[in-house]
């Protein structure tokens, strides 16, 4: 065994060159100054390069001194500098993952599938919010490239061929979450919507509705995939109606808005049924139906479904009906192919499409009671 020192690996002591003596009055208690990889290697006898052996490679150290070492390092509650370390190496171990709502469940819930695979790699996964900005998708972009990331995971604001062009030219690999492509240069990973929305509507139809409204905005891909989904169900339907009440965002706000404009007509004129784009959406017209109007007779009913199946849809007061997505499994195929472009650069692109479920519950089968 063989005792050698490689150098610093921390770089220059961040304490190096401090003023000592100050003339200044003590600030109070001085903070606890976190220990180095010197303290360790004083402590223990040894040179900087054996204690990071001990911790890189302890095959390279004997026993007995790995063991005085590891007991130092507890004695001093050492904790290796990753920054440092990562600094030294040229990629830090993140992953970049820009979504478009850090505020909408789906996108958590994708991100802790992310992390379930990412962690095994030793990576973390840090989060990035567009609000469907390009501007801010371009920035975070940037933002994470200049951090060295490892590699980003992108649900992107916008779905065309030049996107994809900007983004296989990112310096970063980067991985298309809940999109739909087919491009050879980058991966994406989706699920088929328009299959979702499809099912969603054809749920409807066969209890029996005719009216039925589509709440949300067709402008984020994903949901003019349902929109055509939900069109071609109706269309196969005989005297089946879909009206698209048009939101701005994806929230529980945007959703009652939405509710709140189809109580304003008369009962006759209201749809029988609400197929909203997402849970979120599903959550506030449910909130708005459940506002009880002044003078209001009996309620009517009004079956009511969402898509993701997030965790809200199950405990809502009407237990919600929805289309699930699998959302953890998007984050670990998603890291899963990144991995894959990190550790081989010229490795095949992958573009998995995941097939969505029907959850049925309470608000379709027995209709939302909407009073006023
Ligand atoms: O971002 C809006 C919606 O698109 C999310 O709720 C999820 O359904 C995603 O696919």
């Amino acid at each position: 065994m063989t005792e050698q020192a490689d150098g610093d690996p921390e770089g220059p002591d961040p304490t190096a060159g401090r003023q000592r003596g100050s003339t200044r009055p003590a600030p109070g208690p001085a903070p606890r100054r976190v220990a180095s990889i010197r303290d360790v290697a004083a402590g223990a006898g040894v040179s900087v390069g054996t204690v990071s052996n001990v911790l890189n490679a302890p095959e390279r150290v004997a026993p007995a001194t790995a063991e005085r070492v590891q007991a130092v390092i507890e004695e001093l509650g050492y904790v290796r500098n990753e920054a440092a370390r990562q600094l030294r190496a040229g990629t830090s171990l993140s992953l970049g993952f820009v979504v478009l709502d850090v505020g909408n469940p789906f996108f958590t819930d994708v991100a802790r599938g992310a992390q379930e695979v990412s962690q095994t790699a030793g990576l973390s996964v840090v989060l990035g919010t567009s609000d469907q900005d390009p501007a801010k998708e371009a920035a975070y972009l940037d933002l994470f490239e200049q951090q060295r990331v490892a590699g980003v995971l992108l649900t992107p604001v916008q779905t065309d061929a030049a996107m994809v062009a900007r983004v296989a030219r990112r310096t970063v690999p980067v991985v298309l979450v809940d999109h739909r492509g087919d491009d050879p240069r980058v991966s994406s990973v989706a699920v088929d919507d328009v299959a979702g929305g499809a099912m969603a509507v054809q749920h409807l139809l066969d209890l029996g509705h005719r009216r039925i409204a589509m709440v949300g905005t067709p402008s984020v891909h994903v949901v003019a995939a349902r929109l055509e989904g939900a069109r071609r169900a109706v269309a196969g339907q005989p005297g089946a109606t879909l009206e698209l009440v048009d939101t701005d965002s994806f929230t529980v706000p945007a959703g009652r808005s939405a509710a709140r404009t189809l109580l304003r007509r008369p009962r006759a004129e209201r749809p029988e049924a609400v197929f909203a784009a997402n849970d979120m959406l599903a959550v506030g017209c449910q909130q708005a139906f459940a506002v009880q109007g002044s003078g209001a007779g009996e309620p009517h009913r009004i079956a009511l479904i969402g898509y993701d199946d997030v965790e809200l849809a199950s405990v809502t007061s009407v237990p919600l009906s929805s289309v699930r997505q699998p959302r953890e499994e998007i984050g670990r195929t998603a890291v899963r192919l990144l991995l894959e472009q990190i550790a081989d650069p010229a490795a095949p692109r992958q573009h998995p499409v995941f097939t969505p479920e029907l959850v049925v519950r309470e608000s379709t089968t027995s209709g939302v009671p909407v009073w006023g």
